[in-house]
């Protein structure tokens, strides 16, 4: 089984997102039973109490079909690094506090998740852009690049 762990700053919008796409992506392929699939956070904004995806993020996944479950933001933590085979983060600042939290990338299980197409750009961050489709297409395009990578 292939594990991985989707992370953001704030586990309310892109990892979330990403969680939930690749897992209907997974689904689709009748791949589920091959992965286990998380999302958390690098920061502990969102987790002093539960908090759930935010709603223009919900509104996209619902939009395109996308099922997703009740959610609650959780900050990833050391001990992250050896229960999980892949950490993927959305942009270059979220690479940075993963490995401010893990120590040390040693067997190589940190990736940016555009870093699986040729266009290895920071997934764009719709807390600050405000454009939620675009963010959904550049999760999308990243976890499909990502399972091709895995020659699945
Ligand atoms: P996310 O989005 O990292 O994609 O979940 C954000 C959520 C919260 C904040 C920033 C980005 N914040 O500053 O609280």
């Amino acid at each position: 089984m292939i594990k991985v762990l989707f992370v953001c700053l704030g586990n309310i919008c892109r990892s979330p997102m990403a969680e939930y796409i690749f897992k209907d992506m997974v689904d689709k392929k009748g791949l589920s039973k091959e992965f286990y699939i998380e999302s958390k956070a690098t920061s502990s904004e969102n987790t002093y109490t539960p908090t759930d995806i935010y709603p223009p993020a919900k509104d996209i996944l619902i939009k395109n079909n996308i099922h997703f479950d009740k959610h609650v933001a959780r900050k990833m933590n050391k001990d992250d690094y050896e229960k999980f085979d892949y950490i993927i983060g959305m942009d270059d600042s979220n690479i940075k506090n993963i490995i401010r939290i893990v120590g040390n990338d040693y067997n190589n299980k940190i990736y940016k998740l555009l870093d699986f197409t040729n266009d290895k750009r920071d997934v764009l961050d719709p807390w600050y852009y405000g454009n939620f489709d675009k963010t959904f297409e550049d999760i999308k395009i990243g976890c499909e690049a990502f399972l091709k990578y895995l020659n699945m």
